[in-house]
């Protein structure tokens, strides 16, 4: 059940969306109980409310995540199954009641690992703390070997396919939604990988994209990016108003790739920053390249350097280059809005208006070190 959403694009007033995507519920009906596993965005209510009309009861609605793309149509369907229990973690159960007002009696609260019999079948509620709110669980079908998984495991793709058909349309995606929410949680996420090992999982049915048949390929995903080391990449992400600093970024890129060193490159005036977000899963090296204005890095460098830092990749090394004018603090501001990240900072470059010789060569040396440190950490 759900809703396909062909048409947003923007999620949380914050994440691209440029597939669009899809708000999965799904309804299990056991030979004694029937339960409706999540809802959907609000926006999309009527067309879960016309998909319930065929089905005159239900006992139990489980809320994986409190987040209004899953849970915000809950009350609607409490309201047309009045004797339906809501279960939910406890954590859960305090955010819906301040979220939606939904009155404290109608939830059953689980704890990790119980289970609940529908007749023939049986759930079994697995906490996943932080994919990605503190409140998150999945849930485990027995009989069938499926896992309910919410948003571990999704992506954000509309399609009217229910089954994965494409995977590399899907590990783009998947890796996209990955970087943009569940990054800066991964060392959590990997005690919930590791939870979920013993299982026996058939089939994933995440709350947003695809059904995957194949669980093993995006367990795979997963793993890498959670567990596997940076690549040999830096991810140059720069704005430029006069065109000193993009020459600085034109002749470190090429300096970069002549020692065999991958580039991502993003100008920040135009980029898509979920794209921007999926390449930092992979980078051993960052690189903000900005012009210095009013005294500091351009807006556009401070948002997307406040973004990485939020983000937290694993990325081991970072450097500034840029031009200004008479001064500033460019670097001070930069080197301080980056606590989260674990990074040594190599030598900035930055020169006086226009690039020269001096400024050409400094970059030619800043090439070396990441390349030099990349060879060092055997990041391939
Ligand atoms: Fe898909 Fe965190 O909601």
């Amino acid at each position: 059940m759900g809703s396909v959403d062909w048409d947003s694009r923007l999620f949380d007033s914050l994440i691209p969306l440029p597939d669009g995507t899809s708000y999965n519920a799904y309804l299990i009906e056991g030979s004694e109980k029937t339960v409706l596993l999540d809802t959907v965005d609000p926006p999309m209510a009527d067309e879960l409310m016309a998909q319930l009309e065929g089905i005159p009861r239900i006992d139990y609605v489980v809320s994986h995540h409190a987040e209004q793309d899953h849970s915000g149509t809950i009350p609607r369907v409490l309201a047309r199954y009045p004797d339906a229990k809501l279960i939910s973690t406890p954590k859960a159960k305090a955010m819906l009641i301040d979220f939606l007002q939904i009155p404290g009696e109608s939830f059953i609260t689980v704890e990790d690992g119980e289970t609940l019999s529908l007749g023939d079948k049986t759930l079994k509620f697995i906490y996943a703390p932080w994919v990605h709110w503190p409140e998150t669980m999945v849930t485990y079908l027995e009989e069938d070997k499926i896992l309910f998984s919410c948003d571990f495991f999704g992506s954000h793709i509309a399609t009217s396919d229910l089954l994965v058909n494409d995977e590399g349309r899907v590990y783009e995606a998947a890796k996209r939604y990955f970087a943009e929410i569940m990054m800066p949680f991964r060392c959590v996420i990997k005690k919930n990988l590791e939870k979920l090992a013993p299982y026996d999982i058939e089939m994933i049915a995440p709350g947003h994209g695809q059904i995957f048949p194949d669980p093993a390929f995006i367990l795979d995903a997963y793993r890498d990016w959670i567990l596997g080391p940076p690549g040999n990449m830096v991810v140059l992400l720069y704005v430029s108003m006069h065109e000193s600093t993009k020459q600085m970024v034109d002749h470190l890129v090429a300096a970069l790739v002549e020692r065999g060193v991958r580039v991502e490159q993003f100008n920040l005036a135009v980029t898509d920053i979920g794209k921007l977000a999926m390449a930092l899963v992979d980078a051993a090296t960052i690189v903000v390249g900005t012009p210095t204005i009013l005294a500091g890095p351009h807006p556009y460098a401070a948002y997307a350097v406040f973004l990485a830092n939020a983000l937290r990749p694993k990325t081991r090394f970072l450097s500034i280059i840029g031009s200004y004018g008479w001064g500033g603090k460019t670097v001070e501001t930069l080197a301080g809005m980056i606590p989260n990240l674990k990074v040594e900072v190599l030598e900035p470059v930055l020169c006086k208006g226009v690039p020269l010789q001096e400024a050409f060569k400094a970059l030619d040396d800043l090439a070396s070190a990441i390349s030099q440190k990349h060879k060092e950490n055997d990041f391939v």
